[in-house]
């Protein structure tokens, strides 16, 4: 059995999908009735900010896909580190055989926000008895909807992205490796086994521009003062403002402009392309 956080969410909601396909056992963790009925699957009410709650979904279940919100402007250490790593915990107290978890690109200890958290929770699960996977993706192609691209708000592209090229991925690829991970269904190339993690790109590294011009917008590179001035009138503290600018720059420097063919050895197709994603979305 399959335990699915973060069901509700950008890849869990294409992967209980998938895992319903497949007909692979598997229960989705919500933090809502409501958002189980949704999800049409089995699911059990639980938060990740209630150990209690994850310790009984995990009864019966021998796998796990770990992912939970990014990064939120809180003071102190980023909820989502307190929240993962309290399910490592449960994990292994419940003997899990796989946990895989959702990651970021090149997670370090010098990163900053939801990247630095990442690194942090991957420390614990690697010190941990639970054999495990990580996903480490780059920027999902959603985000130009879910308003992380700078794009919903505004319908142009808006961001101090410059040149740089960023290898986004469709979330409903990240899916597919994560069904192929937990049920074993994956690996054309001797890419199976626990303790390993997979950097997922999309097939091709985009401009800003180019993707604008893909979603028949402007695209406005900001200076970054001018970002921070923005940011800041949406009532984001100064220390925010300056963690997103420096991820703003780790993608302006290309440093997320890798292709690898990750999802092609875990799945056995190609990842979509932007053009293929935004068809999709009719
Ligand atoms: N967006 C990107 O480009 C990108 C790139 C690399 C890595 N990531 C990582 O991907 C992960 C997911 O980010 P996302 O923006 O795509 O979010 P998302 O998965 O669309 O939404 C977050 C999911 O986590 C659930 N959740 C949040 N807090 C919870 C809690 N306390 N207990 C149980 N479930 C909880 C939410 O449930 P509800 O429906 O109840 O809110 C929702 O299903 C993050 O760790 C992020 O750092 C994102």
């Amino acid at each position: 059995m399959i335990l699915v956080t973060g069901a509700t969410g950008t890849i869990g909601r294409h992967l209980v999908g998938i895992l319903g396909e497949m007909g692979a056992p598997f229960r989705a963790l919500v933090r809502d009735e409501a958002g189980g009925r949704a999800l049409g699957c089995e699911f059990v009410v639980g938060d990740l900010d209630e150990p209690a709650s994850v310790v009984a979904a995990l009864d019966g279940v021998d796998r796990l896909l770990l992912n939970s919100g990014g990064a939120l402007p809180v003071a102190g250490p980023q909820p989502m580190v307190r929240q993962q790593t309290a399910a490592i915990d449960a994990a292994a107290a419940a003997g899990m055989s796989h946990l895989v978890k959702v990651s970021a690109w090149r997670p370090a200890p010098e990163a900053k926000l939801s990247v630095r958290a990442h690194w942090e929770i991957e420390q614990h699960l690697a010190s941990s008895d639970v054999p495990w996977s990580l996903l480490r993706p780059t920027g999902y192609m959603q985000n130009f909807f879910t308003g992380e691209g700078g794009f919903a708000a505004a319908d142009a592209v808006s961001g101090p992205y410059g040149a740089g090229r960023v290898a986004y991925i469709d979330a409903r690829d990240i899916a597919a490796c994560a069904a192929a991970l937990l049920t074993g269904a994956h690996g054309t190339g001797g890419t199976g086994g626990t303790g390993r993690a997979y950097p997922l790109t999309g097939p091709e590294a985009l401009t800003h521009a180019e993707i604008a011009a893909k979603l028949g917008v402007p695209f406005h590179d900001q200076p970054p003062a001018e970002a921070a001035t923005q940011l800041r009138a949406r009532g984001l503290p100064d220390w925010f403002v300056d963690d997103l600018l420096w991820l703003y720059a780790d993608l302006a420097a290309g440093n997320l402009s890798e292709v690898t063919t990750t999802v092609h050895d875990l799945t056995g197709r190609p990842p979509r392309t932007f053009d293929a994603f935004l068809a999709a979305r009719g």
